[in-house]
């Protein structure tokens, strides 16, 4: 199944109208803007240009007529993916559009071979972690003060991707 069909199928389509692409080097005011408004413990902005010029990661940005309202950052080794940053812009969130980062990373890893998909998340991230619960990931274990800024743990989650 194509991405788009398994955007579809999975009802992954949002309701704020974006459309997404690879991420430019242009883009990393934009994506770090984000960043930074999300985030205690933001990347660097010089971090994102690396992975948007180095091609070891993903970079995928969500893009509307006023701009770019979310990112997602992955990596794909053998048959893992990982998913490493999303965020979504402060005004544009609740409408789909990190469901459609997401489920657009997992489809496009998936086409690529991975059949396990990996995240962590801060355990006091109720947003975030409803939306990949809500995606099929599961909690597989917990990382002891893994995150600064403030200081807590992170809930490894795993979602398993069925072969195509
Ligand atoms: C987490 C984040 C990316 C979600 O993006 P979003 O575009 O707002 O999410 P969506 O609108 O696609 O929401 C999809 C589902 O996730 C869940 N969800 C999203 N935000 C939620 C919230 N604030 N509270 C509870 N559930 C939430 C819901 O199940 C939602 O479905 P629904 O709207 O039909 O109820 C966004 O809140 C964000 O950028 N947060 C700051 C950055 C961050 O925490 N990133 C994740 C790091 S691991």
């Amino acid at each position: 199944m194509g991405g788009g069909a398994w955007t579809a199928a999975a009802g992954l389509m949002p309701t704020l109208k974006v459309q997404l692409r690879a991420a430019l080097a242009d883009d990393v005011d934009a994506i770090h803007a984000i960043e930074v408004a999300s985030f205690g413990d933001p990347w660097k902005r010089d971090g994102f240009r690396d992975l948007i010029l180095g091609g070891n990661a993903t970079v995928v940005v969500a893009e509307s007529g006023s701009g770019i309202l979310g990112f997602a950052v992955s990596y794909a080794a053998a048959d893992e993916a990982e998913i490493a940053n999303v965020a979504v812009a402060t005004f544009a969130r609740r409408g789909g559009i990190g469901r459609t980062l997401v489920g657009h990373v997992v489809a496009k890893a998936s086409r690529a071979g991975a059949r396990m998909v990996f995240l962590e998340v801060r355990e006091s991230n109720v947003a975030a972690r409803a939306l990949y619960t809500a995606l099929g990931f599961a909690e597989l274990a917990r990382r002891a003060a893994y995150y600064n800024n403030p200081r807590e743990d992170a809930v490894v989650m795993r979602l398993d991707v069925p072969a195509q």
